[in-house]
């Protein structure tokens, strides 16, 4: 329950000082899309943590004498100040204070970089946030050191969630489910969690090539997307295919079954396009080189039986997923085929990863 993440003791809190988190992207293959009040998903989702995308953040923090009435605190990224997120994260402090009491005590400065080029229509919601809940719950651990790793882990992906719901899918582990899903204990609404079944070696070291079709700003938000699910025709079958689709996923992992992995996944991001087209107002975020791209990757699977496939977020972006066993050949076929339906050839080489990781800020 929500008010299991408010703090009880009365702790001391540190004067000042400095803590740093790195978080990783992920991509979903079970997508969310749609809703509740308080960041609650419409259905539960699962995705591959990324490696090499991700986002670092350093915050610095100085106790003031006063509670303010607004949060105190400056924006940095890139190294330049950067006032247009600010409302985001004000937003974000406003929602977390309950569970984070001291916030309005500090003065706090985050200074966050990510390691995918600026504006490369990377979702960088999901690390971003992520890297900030981190950084602000290790100020709540310096106060209480007992906080068990795995009591950490599940607050910050809790807390993640109210910045950007995808968010509480990047803090630990490399396959992370997220939603109450009956008969999977554990799973909640609130936050991530480790997929706690078995995974095949077919799923180690799985390749993500993020093919960046288009590099600038989307046209719709994900968060008016989201709303857009309100009253939507097909929402009610869409929410039980989610369902669905993770229940028919559960074997599939287990066995290794990349044939049927593929379908769900192709079919999962296909859904989440459909979604768009069909809502009132209706929209595309696709492009015609998204829809070469996977021309050519259904082309190249028929023709050559490799086990590549696609998926999507929301946007025109194309993720090519394939297996450690396949990887010579994909990575050929992209350089050879793909690349030159990317803005400027520009696309990034990622992997599944293993999670958030602290940065020492000692030196
Ligand atoms: C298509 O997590 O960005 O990537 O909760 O409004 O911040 P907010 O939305 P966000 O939505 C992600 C949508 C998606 C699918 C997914 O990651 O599951």
């Amino acid at each position: 329950m929500e008010k299991d993440f408010v703090p009880t003791q009365n702790l001391v809190y540190p004067l000042e000082g400095t803590v740093g988190w790195k978080a990783p992207s992920n991509i979903a293959l079970v997508k969310y899309w749609g809703k509740k009040p308080h960041q609650i998903p419409a259905n539960p989702s699962i995705s591959f943590t990324l490696d090499a995308s991700a986002t670092r953040t350093f915050l610095k923090f100085r106790r003031m004498d006063e509670a303010k009435e607004a949060f105190s605190f400056d924006f940095r990224f890139e190294g330049k100040a950067k006032d247009s997120f600010k409302p985001k994260i004000a937003t974000f402090l406003g929602r977390i204070e309950t569970y984070l009491p001291f916030l309005r005590h500090y003065h706090l400065e985050i200074e966050s970089s990510n390691s995918f080029p600026h504006s490369s229509g990377i979702a960088s919601s999901a690390s971003g946030m992520a890297a900030l809940a981190l950084c602000l719950l290790e100020l709540e651990r310096l106060a209480n050191p007992e906080m068990t790793l795995e009591d950490f882990k599940q607050k910050a992906s809790f807390l993640a969630r109210l910045g950007s719901g995808s968010a509480c899918r990047s803090i630990g582990g490399s396959l992370i489910q997220w939603g109450s899903t009956p008969g999977l204990s554990g799973s909640s609404d609130l936050y991530g969690i480790p997929y706690p079944y078995e995974v095949h070696p077919n799923f180690n070291n799985f390749h993500d090539t993020i093919l960046l079709v288009h590099k600038g700003q989307k046209t719709v938000s994900s968060s008016v997307g989201h709303g857009l699910m309100k009253g939507h025709p097909f929402a009610d079958n869409r929410f039980q295919q989610a369902h669905e689709n993770l229940k028919k996923l559960r074997p599939i992992f287990k066995e290794g079954d990349l044939e049927s992995f593929i379908a769900i996944v192709e079919s999962e991001a296909l859904t989440l396009h459909a979604m768009m087209m069909t809502s009132q107002p209706y929209f595309i975020l696709m492009l015609p080189n998204t829809l070469e791209i996977i021309n050519r990757i259904w082309q190249f699977r028929k023709e050559t039986g490799t086990a590549i496939c696609f998926t999507l977020d929301a946007g025109a972006n194309v993720h090519v997923l394939y297996p450690e066993s396949e990887k010579t050949k994909c990575i050929q076929f992209i350089q050879n085929e793909l690349v030159a339906y990317c803005e400027n050839g520009h696309y990034i080489c990622d992997r599944i990863g293993k999670g958030a990781q602290r940065i020492s800020t000692s030196l």
